[in-house]
Order: C-alpha cells, then structure tokens, then sequence
C-alpha cells in the first residue's frame, strides 16, 4: 500500500536571495526525502513557499523606500528561480500572499479564539527608540536571564532553549541600531500555550524516532511554556479576523503564526490547483499519512510545540477541518511524524553573513557549478547533526576525488567502454563467482541506502551509495575487461553486462541527491522518459484577480522505481558524455580572491 508523506519544507523569508548555507538546511535533504519516497511509489506532497510577511521583510522595504509587497515580488521570483534550478521538486512552492492562505490563517486564528485557546492581554511592547515602530523579539539581543548566555534574542534563548520575551533580557538593545527598545503598553492576543503542554509532552515524550537534540530541546522548552503574543503591532501581515480590527491597520496577525499554517494552506491550494479541492485532506485527515518537517535548528520549536498547539487546538473543527458527508469528517489534522532538523553551515570558518560579504548565494553559485556537485557537497558534507563549515578547498576535493573519481569515474569508463565495442547492452555468457558478487552488492544497496533515507540520515546513505560504486570499480580493476576483450570477447561482454547492471541499479540509488545526472545517465542507458522529474512554474490566478507563480512539477509521469536494474538486453545506448566536471584548483583561490572583494 502506497503511503501518504507530507514533506513540509521550511518557508524562506522573501527579504533577500537565499545562499547556500539555507539550502543545505532545508532545501536539499527535504527533497531527497521526497525523491526517494515517490521512487518507491509513495504518495508524497512536498510543500512550501515565500514566507513574506513580518518585520524580516518590512525592515527591507523601508531601507530601499518601497513596499513590503514589492519585497516579497521579488525575492519570490528569485528564491523561486534558485530552487527550480537547484531541482527542487516542490508539489507546491507557493508565498504567504495568496488569497487562499489568508483565508486558512483567518480561519485557524478564529477557530482557536473561538475555543478560547487565543487570549487578549495587555502587555509591554517593544518600539524601536529611533524609528518608533515595533522591534520584532528576534531583533532584540540582551542577556539571557537563567543561564547568562549574552546573545539572547527577544523570542528564545539559543544556549538553553528557553522561551523569553523582550521584557526578560537584562540590558536589551536592538540589532538594528544597537539602542535600548523602549517598552509601552499594547493589546495583543496570546496562543494559550499552556492549555496543551500535557498534551504535548506526552506527545513528544513517545516521539523517540526524532533526533535527539530536537527532542531534547523541545522538551526543554516545554518546562517553562508561557502564553505567547501572536500579533503586533505592524501594518503588514494577515489581518486579525475579529469585527474590531477588521478597519485598523496597526495591529495584525504576527508572522510567525501565520508563516506554520502555510504548511496546511499550501496543501489546500495544491488541491485547489489541481481541481480537486478535498485531495488534501488524504494528507492531513488520514491518520495513517505521516508528516516530515524540514528545517534549520533555529526553527524547531515552532514545529515541534507551537504548530502542533495549533493543530491541537484546531481539531476537526473550523471551515476547513469539516468535511460533512466526506469521508475524513471529523478526523483532526494530523501532527508532525517526524521534525528533522539540521544545524548551521558556516563559510570558511565564519558565520555567513551578507553584509559582511561571507556568503554564496545560490544564483551566483549555479552560474560556475554544477546543481549536482552543490547537492552532493551539502549531502556528504553539511550539518546534519553537527556545524559544518563550507571551504572552496573542500569543495573542489569532494568534487574531484569523490564525485568525479568515483561515481563519475565508474559512469565514464563504462559507458564509452560499452558504447565503443558493443553499442548495446551485450549478451553475457555464464556469471562467475564475482560477478554474482558485486551484483548482489550493488543490488544490497536498494535496501540497506532506501532505510538510512527513510531514517533521514542522508549523509550515511550517500556514504553508502559511494562505497557501492567504489566496490564496482575495484570490480572492473580486477577484472579488467578492456585487456580481456582482445583476447575473449565474450567474457569482455559479460564483464561489461555486469558492469552497466550495477551503474543501472546505482543510477536510482544516486537519482534523490544528483537528480540532474542520474537524468543524463538513465538517457545514455538508452532509456526514454522521466527518471524523476520535470519541474515547472505554474501561475495561479485567484478569485480576487490576483495572479501568482507556484514551484510545481509532473512527478506523476516518473518511471524511476526504487528497485534494482532489470536492463534489458540489446537496448541501444546513446553516445555518452561526462556526468560531472573536474575543477581546477585555481577555483579555490578565485573563490577566495572573489569573496575578498566583497568583504569590504
Ligand atoms: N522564515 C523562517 C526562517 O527563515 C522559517 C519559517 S518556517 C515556517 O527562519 F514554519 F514558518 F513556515
Ligand atoms: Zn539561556
């Protein structure tokens, strides 16, 4: 029985281009995921968009004199582009703009009102001491005040997990201009966060699947759970759908709440784009779908206590969780399976940081590298579970030794090989005891790489994938069929049978990290069609006229299955090239040279 899997990617802020170091956290290994999973026939649903609203995007917009919507025009476009072309394969990159996701916000935020799980209270705001206008927590550094740790920021704690508002800091100041915030009185309603922390613990007490620093961490964070302000004070953002504050422009639905829902309200417009309006609910209402999460470290409680709050809270209750006479009725939306969380990525031994210059942006990379070489360089090695640091150095050995050496290698000899003497996939003649060796090897790799990424542990299963294709040069080393087939033709021929077998079956183990060449190669091999893929743009226009562009693809039409080769015999190979490209070691100092000239 196929399975139901929501791959639920983080949602990148639309207020710059993204680098590297964010793909590596929740790009790349969420769309491994998803790959590997629509390769064994499962029913995935990758979803994900911009997420625009909030002081991350109106800080920009006031620096550059325009709106807020302009921002999120124009980083979505390019964040859009970046992960189309690193191959993405979102079911939906959608944006927090849309119609539709204002319409899912406004009726979660009036659902859990309604049940009394959303709070008013007066409370002490944070204005900027310059601008006058609200401080978002994350902008507001201070001292934190049970464990002393003295980068803080208004919302949590890093060092210890606790949840802080701004008033807890000892000497708060902003990050924007580095002034004390002054504090005044404002309205604001809070989630009831306590109402549900039995709830939760015991949840997560039983969630002994997740990595252990994310459970840790989140219970944690439950210790010492408070109510938590889900507005503020700030014109842009979903507006808070109460009669009073339908006309007032100063007060509205805080970022954080708003960007979580984008995980249902991405799934329902996928739905609504396909014209088949209740598709989703065959994620969120069947009990039996399983939820992954993708993220960096610095998001995990959002997903592991405060969307799970919310969908706690909502039940099988609001416009959209009813589906009378349908067959989901009355089943709650189903919580996280699984929150996968990955650590920082640093850039030559410093934090990345724009405006010092110390950053790749994606776009810039994938105009001189290769999708593939990035996605194998963030697989075998990014932060997984631990801090992992990118150098130029590094990357050109992992390209050159290991990708090109190895994999590439492997491809490239056997191919031109095949293709020169044969033309086709050649007749073998009886296997020897080697040859039902390294196939059974290889062939071990569907299972023993298919459970390290079911486990989400990329890192182990590429490593893994790699040591097969190591395991299958060695192979023809000792073999070596270019000397046998002067003498033998035959046995040249099985050799190089069993050769192409094991690239065919290695060729679906690389297609979730390298799906660009994994493409070319299922060509070369004489196949037609989709190993996986394509992705396309697809634009949307809604009810209010409004017209905007999803990240989408046909992954339906995929005839990559995640078994080994059945190749057949006689099947034409076309003329082979190269999968990857070696780099000139001169790369590291123009890199470097380039990165230089930045930093100024
Ligand atoms: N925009 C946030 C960030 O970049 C992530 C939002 S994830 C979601 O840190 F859950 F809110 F969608
Ligand atoms: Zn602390």
């Amino acid at each position: 029985m196929p399975e139901h899997i929501l791959v639920a990617v983080a949602w990148p802020y639309a207020n710059g281009p993204r680098h590297i170091g964010h793909v590596a956290g929740f790009g790349v290994p969420a769309d491994i995921f998803a790959r590997y999973h629509r390769l064994r026939g499962n029913r995935v649903l990758m979803i994900s968009g911009t997420d625009e609203h909030g002081t991350p995007i109106t800080l920009v917009a006031d620096k550059e004199g325009t709106t807020p919507q302009a921002i999120a025009d124009r980083y979505n476009k390019i964040i859009g582009d970046d992960l189309y072309n690193l191959g993405l394969s979102y079911d939906t990159f959608t944006r927090t703009t849309t119609a539709n996701h204002y319409a899912v916000t406004q009726d979660i935020f009036r659902t859990l009102y309604e049940r009394g799980y959303i709070i008013r209270q007066e409370t002490l705001g944070a204005f900027s001491a310059t601008t006058g206008r609200t401080l978002p927590d994350r902008y507001i550094e201070g001292t934190c005040p049970i464990c002393g740790y003295d980068e803080a920021r208004g919302d949590q704690c890093d060092n210890c997990g606790s949840q802080l508002d701004p008033t807890d800091l000892i000497n708060p100041r902003s990050k924007v201009d580095g002034q004390p915030p002054v504090f005044k009185p404002t309205e604001h309603f809070f989630l009831d966060l306590p109402a549900f922390a039995e709830q939760l613990r015991t949840w997560i007490d039983q969630q002994g699947h997740w990595r252990p620093n994310v459970r840790n961490f989140s219970l944690n964070f439950l210790k010492d759970l408070k109510p938590r302000a889900i507005t503020r004070d700030l014109e842009w953002g979903v507006p808070i759908p109460l009669p009073e504050y339908a006309n007032r422009d100063d007060k509205k639905i805080y970022v954080w709440f708003d960007a979580v829902i984008g995980y249902l309200s991405a799934s329902i417009e996928w739905a609504i784009n396909r014209g088949e309006p209740d598709a989703w609910r065959e994620w969120w209402q069947n009990p039996d779908s399983r939820h992954f999460y993708f993220m960096g470290k610095d998001n995990i409680v959002f997903h592991t206590v405060i969307w799970p709050a919310m969908l706690l809270g909502y039940g099988a209750g609001g416009q959209y969780g009813a589906n009378p006479g349908g067959k989901y009725d009355g089943i709650p939306l189903q919580l996280p399976y699984n929150v996968v969380s990955s650590e920082f990525l640093t850039m030559e031994g410093k934090k990345f940081s724009s405006s010092r210059g110390i950053v790749i942006y994606v776009n810039d990379f994938l105009s001189r590298y290769d999708a593939d070489a990035l996605r194998y360089f963030l697989t075998i090695a990014g932060p997984e579970n631990q801090d992992t640091d990118f150098t130029w150095a590094e990357f050109v050995r992992r390209n050159n030794d290991e990708l090109v050496a190895t994999w590439g290698n492997l491809v490239n000899r056997t191919l031109s090989n095949v293709y020169k003497n044969f033309g086709s996939v050649p007749q073998p003649g009886p296997l020897t005891a080697a040859d039902e060796q390294v196939l059974a090897e290889v062939t071990g790799g569907i299972a023993t790489v298919g459970e390290l990424l079911a486990g989400a542990r990329f890192k182990a299963a590429l490593s893994e994938a790699m040591r097969l294709a190591a395991q299958v040069n060695i192979y023809l080393s000792e073999q070596e069929p270019w000397k046998v087939i002067k003498s033998d033709r035959e046995r040249a021929a099985t050799i190089w049978y069993v050769a192409l077998r094991c690239v065919d079956t290695l060729k679906i183990i690389f297609t979730p990290f390298l799906p660009f060449s994994s493409q070319r190669l299922h060509e070369y091999l004489g196949y037609d069609g989709y190993i996986a893929g394509p992705l396309r743009f697809q634009d949307v226009t809604e009810a209010d006229g409004r017209t905007h562009r999803v990240l989408t693809g046909d992954y339906d039409q995929w005839v990559g299955r995640w078994e080994p080769s059945a190749l057949p015999v006689g099947q034409a190979l076309r003329q082979p090239q190269p999968l990857f490209k070696k780099l000139d070691e001169a790369v590291v100092e123009e890199e470097l040279a380039r990165m230089q000239s930045r930093a100024k």
